[in-house]
């Protein structure tokens, strides 16, 4: 038997998707990854109390104006790498991550996304902003995506989507937080096993 994949999360803010990952893990949904890492790149995110109440080890690579988008990712990968870490979740992480970055982790790194991609989404959508364009749109439907990482903000493989109603009277803020609960909570943590899974295959026919 060989060990869980080992998985660390990336968070920015308020970590309710990462609550969500943990839950999951916590029940037992999570058979081929271990969340044993969650790296803030905001020293007062939310996210990093939840990981502390679940007993996940965190860790937080501020990122300031005196550091270089270089520096930080730099810092990040020897975080993950003294960790062991095998795979990336990206759960509200607020950085654009660089080509050397993603080709160190090629096909291992996952994020979620509040739209239907391709609709709303890459350079600039997120939060709020993704919603009230939907809403603007007049779209009579929206969702969430999980793929996979690639160079292209929110450009990767899809991994997973699940459609969500808009209502006549939604504002932007009653609609992300329908598409938080109906949706993103739902698939993040699938898309977790279904990529430590893959991953775990991999490693298997490697040996
Ligand atoms: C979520 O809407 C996610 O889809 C997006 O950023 C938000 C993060 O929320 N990438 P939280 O920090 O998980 O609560």
């Amino acid at each position: 038997m060989l060990n869980k994949i080992n998985i660390a999360v990336l968070v920015s803010g308020g970590g309710t998707n990462l609550e969500a990952l943990l839950k999951a893990q916590e029940k037992g949904e999570i058979q081929h990854g271990r969340i044993s890492l969650v790296i803030s790149s905001n020293k007062n995110a939310y996210a990093l109390t939840r990981a502390k109440n679940h007993k996940i080890k965190f860790s937080s690579i501020h990122k300031s104006d005196t550091l270089s988008q270089v520096e930080f990712e730099n810092k990040i990968l020897k975080k993950l790498s003294e960790n062991n870490i095998e795979m990336i979740v990206l759960a509200g992480f607020m950085s654009i991550l660089s080509k050397a970055f993603i080709e160190a982790f090629d096909g291992k790194i996952i994020n979620i996304h509040p739209s239907l991609i391709p609709s709303f989404c890459g350079k600039g959508y997120y939060g709020l902003k993704v919603h009230q364009s939907a809403l603007d749109y007049g779209v009579k439907l929206t969702g969430a995506t999980v793929h996979f990482v690639n160079e292209t903000p929110d450009g990767g493989k899809i991994i997973l989507q699940k459609a969500v109603k808009i209502n006549k009277r939604d504002t932007a803020e009653i609609l992300q937080k329908r598409v938080m609960e109906k949706a993103e909570w739902v698939l993040l943590p699938r898309a977790c096993e279904i990529v430590s899974k893959e991953i775990y295959k991999e490693k298997i026919n490697a040996r």
